[in-house]
């Protein structure tokens, strides 16, 4: 399912880009299909990464890094956890969402590829990753239960606790807060970003992607 999605994605790339790259096991798929078609059709292809992991593979296939500071990318393509129906997105499972974020934002439009498995039919019973500073670790899992009606909320760590917390990239925590039911995702995006030591949300609603490529066992759908 990732790999028709990834395919269907790669069809969009022209020689000479710069494109965005998220994160995650969908994205690396699409870097295989795209750095196949590099080396069949003698292309260059410059990215704009979102993590140190898509740095190294994306690097190791051939693809020329750049920096944001330098280059806009046209099309950013990215990965998600869930997308909701408002096609806001969930993202953050591979604890990349900061960085993540920018990218997509910074890219004049983004495109996600997902299995169909990420598409929920009702925005209920979700996990939201948040990065925060570590000072504010505590703090931030306090507020997102008392102020914004989080269910739970626990610090992501390597190896179920035995190695202590997940560092980002940008060496913050990440907390995956379970909500019933996000009834106004932007809103929530919005007002999270208030909270004093909590540096983003995986909530992805002020900009939303202009295509949503959704893989199935037999072709894919673009909503
Ligand atoms: C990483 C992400 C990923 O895009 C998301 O977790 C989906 O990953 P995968 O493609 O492995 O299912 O947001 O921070």
């Amino acid at each position: 399912m990732k790999l028709n999605a990834a395919r269907e994605a790669a069809r969009h790339v022209r020689d000479g880009m710069v494109v965005g790259l998220g994160s995650g096991t969908t994205v690396k798929i699409f870097i295989d299909v795209l750095a196949e078609r590099v080396r069949q059709e003698n292309l260059t292809i410059f990215f704009v990464s979102s993590s140190i992991d898509t740095s190294l593979y994306a690097a190791g296939k051939g693809l020329l890094e750049v920096p944001l500071h330098e280059y806009t990318p046209e099309v950013s393509f990215d990965g998600a956890d869930t997308v909701l129906p408002d096609r806001s997105l969930i993202k953050g499972g591979g604890g990349c969402l900061l960085r993540e974020k920018i990218v997509d934002y910074y890219s004049k439009e983004y495109v996600v590829i997902v299995d169909a498995t990420k598409v929920a039919e009702t925005p209920r019973n979700l996990n939201v990753p948040v990065e925060v500073h570590p000072q504010a670790f505590k703090k931030v899992m306090e507020e997102l239960r008392k102020s914004y009606g989080a269910v739970n909320v626990t610090l992501r760590t390597y190896e179920k606790g035995k190695l202590g917390p997940v560092l980002t990239d940008n060496g913050n925590f990440i907390l995956d807060a379970l909500f019933d039911e996000l009834k106004d995702p932007l809103r929530l995006e919005l007002s999270l970003k208030s909270v004093p030591g909590l540096i983003e949300t995986g909530i992805f609603s002020v900009k939303k992607p202009s295509k949503i490529i959704v893989g199935y066992l037999h072709g894919v759908q673009v909503i």
